[in-house]
């Protein structure tokens, strides 16, 4: 029989968000973390440049929010981004309190330093200031670990690795008003059965969905499950046309998913073509520190213009040691490669990196649905705008863990858990003998994200995306209804939903602005500064 668990607090993904909300609200609320995989199986652990906040003295807020504003080409919602740079700092504070060790000066430059735990701080792209505290080239594993240790040890927090949340549950009120979440259907990965978990509130912090392209600097699982469940469940979604490629991932048949951190930039790394010479400064004045989406296209241009298979980043110029104590996992990776990052550049190219759009939310992280919170990647809160600013997605995620929790927890005592949600009904559905139909439709959507949705679009490729999106939808629909559900399926229905929400608001934005850029509207429109692509589901969920 399958189980029916019942929490006050149902947190679906354990990366930086879900654990960090889980932690925040333990002390009052038993809670229930979901991850599809191992907890770590999100983007967090592969984290590398770090987290941005204002820690030096001469550094400023105004600085931190202008710069953000300005990476985020218009669309930023100032409200949103000072209220992230101003909780940064406590943010920070809060993380150490949790275990984590972020690298000190005096670690990495071998100085002694007047301050005691004077943090060092690395540069990226957009910021004018180094603001970009780090655990060394590897924060995200430095955040996973210790938020997971505290998760572990908690007695009000239950884990459940390999659970993968299938659909919201409603209460099914007629009134929109009164419609709430009371929790979800989520399929047991190992045994194969779906369990219904009861909750009095919902969170979800899956992470984002760049692997809608075929070519990614994130782990399997950045499906866009949340904005997937979110969007049938009635909530609406904003800016899904904004996908962030990162400009430097490795270029290498067996690690395409290996991601150099910016922070090489940042410390002084160049961007050369084939033929050695280096060209950033051809398209921006900040050159190999510009914002990520004129990196990214101005590497696509280059590629593109002489035919070649990759850039090459050089940091060669500086010291083995330099290297090795700033980078030592990034070394070590591609060293195993084949490739010397003290003696020779590193072949790169972009890949999909980010998702700057999802689940509308506002400053408490409340959703459309009442007792639904999103946060993490998987939400719009207005702080990315039309492009995010380096290091600036892991403060999002506490900051916005903190919010929704002490909103979640000033409304948890009136709130009771539902009655019994209905069990899950297989009784019109088989087993599969077409897995086969599962993997092709993945590739091919995947495939054709990447030719069509790229980093340089057009309303024909957009069209054309948009008709096979429909064809595969169908299949999927009919696919669904007749088979017993598995993770690969699950994943594909969620991918498809969503590369029909980054279609339908690339061919609405008739612009180019920030990540977003075609080739039929290469100019910004200046009416559209300020104007968020906002869809809004159709149609009420449907339970299965
Ligand atoms: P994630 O950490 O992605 O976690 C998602 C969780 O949801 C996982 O536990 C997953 O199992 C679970 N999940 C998903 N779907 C389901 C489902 N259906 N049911 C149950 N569970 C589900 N940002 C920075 O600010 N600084 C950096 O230096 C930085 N470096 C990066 C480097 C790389 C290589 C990558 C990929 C990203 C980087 N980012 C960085 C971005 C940042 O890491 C992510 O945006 C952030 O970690 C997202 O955290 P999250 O908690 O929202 O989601
Ligand atoms: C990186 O280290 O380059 C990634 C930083 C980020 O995505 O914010």
């Amino acid at each position: 029989m399958p189980e029916n668990h019942v929490f006050d607090v149902l947190v679906i993904g354990s990366g930086a968000s879900g654990l960090s909300l889980a932690l925040r609200v333990a002390s009052r609320a038993k809670v229930a973390v979901l991850s599809k995989n191992k907890l770590s199986s999100g983007s967090t652990s592969w984290a590398q440049g770090g987290i941005a906040a204002v820690l030096h003295n001469r550094d400023t807020m105004e600085s931190h929010i202008e710069d953000t504003m300005n990476a985020g080409a218009g669309l930023c919602h100032r409200d949103a981004v000072s209220f992230m740079v101003e909780r940064g700092p406590a943010a920070i504070n809060w993380l150490t309190e949790q275990g984590v060790h972020f690298t000190t000066r005096e670690e990495i430059d071998g100085r002694d330093s007047f301050v005691e735990k004077e943090y060092h701080l690395t540069q990226e792209g957009g910021h004018s200031f180094r603001r970009v505290i780090h655990a060394a080239d590897a924060t995200g594993k430095a955040i996973q670990s210790s938020l997971e240790d505290k998760a572990r040890a908690h007695p009000n927090i239950t884990l459940f690795e390999n659970h993968m949340a299938v659909d919201l549950v409603s209460n099914k009120n007629p009134d929109p008003k009164k419609r709430k979440c009371i929790g979800a259907y989520v399929l047991d990965t190992r045994h194969g059965r779906v369990e219904t978990f009861r909750a009095k509130m919902t969170v979800l912090a899956t992470g984002g969905a760049s692997r809608v392209y075929l070519y990614t600097s994130n782990p399997d699982g950045s499906t866009g499950d949340g904005i997937a469940l979110a969007w049938r469940f009635g909530c609406r979604v904003a800016n899904m046309e904004f996908n962030q490629f990162h400009p430097t991932c490795l270029y290498h048949p067996e690690a395409r998913t290996f991601l150099l951190t910016e922070a090489l930039r940042g410390e002084g790394a160049y961007l050369r073509l084939p033929n050695g010479r280096r060209f950033m400064d051809k398209f921006d004045p900040r050159a190999e520190l510009a914002p990520r989406d004129i990196v990214a296209r101005a590497i696509d241009h280059e590629m593109k213009r002489l035919g070649s298979q990759s850039v090459f980043l050089d940091i060669t110029h500086k010291e083995p040691a330099f290297i090795k104590g700033h980078f030592p996992t990034i070394y070590e990776r591609c060293l195993k490669l084949g490739y010397d990052l003290t003696k020779e550049p590193i072949p790169v190219v972009p890949a999909a990196h980010y998702t700057c759009g999802g689940v509308m939310t506002d400053l408490h992280g409340r959703t459309d649905v009442n007792n639904l919170y999103a946060i993490g990647e998987v939400t719009h809160t207005g702080l990315h705008g039309a492009n995010r600013m380096a290091s600036n997605s892991l403060l999002e995620c506490v900051v916005m863990a903190e919010a929704a929790a002490n909103d979640l927890l000033s409304r948890l005592g009136q709130e009771k858990i539902s009655g019994d949600i209905k069990p899950w009904d297989e009784s019109r559905v088989t087993d599969s003998d077409e897995e086969v139909v599962v993997t092709h439709n993945w590739d091919e959507l995947r495939h054709f994200m990447w030719d069509y949705v790229g980093i340089v679009r057009t309303t024909r490729r957009l069209q054309r995306a948009a008709r096979r999106i429909d064809m595969l939808s169908g299949e999927i629909r009919e696919y669904y209804s007749s088979f017993r559900v598995t993770p690969d399926l699950l994943e594909l229905r969620n991918l498809v939903t969503v590369a029909d929400l980054i279609v339908r608001s690339a061919l609405r934005r008739q612009e180019s602005r920030g990540l977003h850029y075609t080739l039929d509207f290469p100019e910004t429109d200046p009416t559209m500064d300020g104007v968020d692509t906002i869809l809004k589901p159709a149609r009420r969920p449907v339970a299965r």
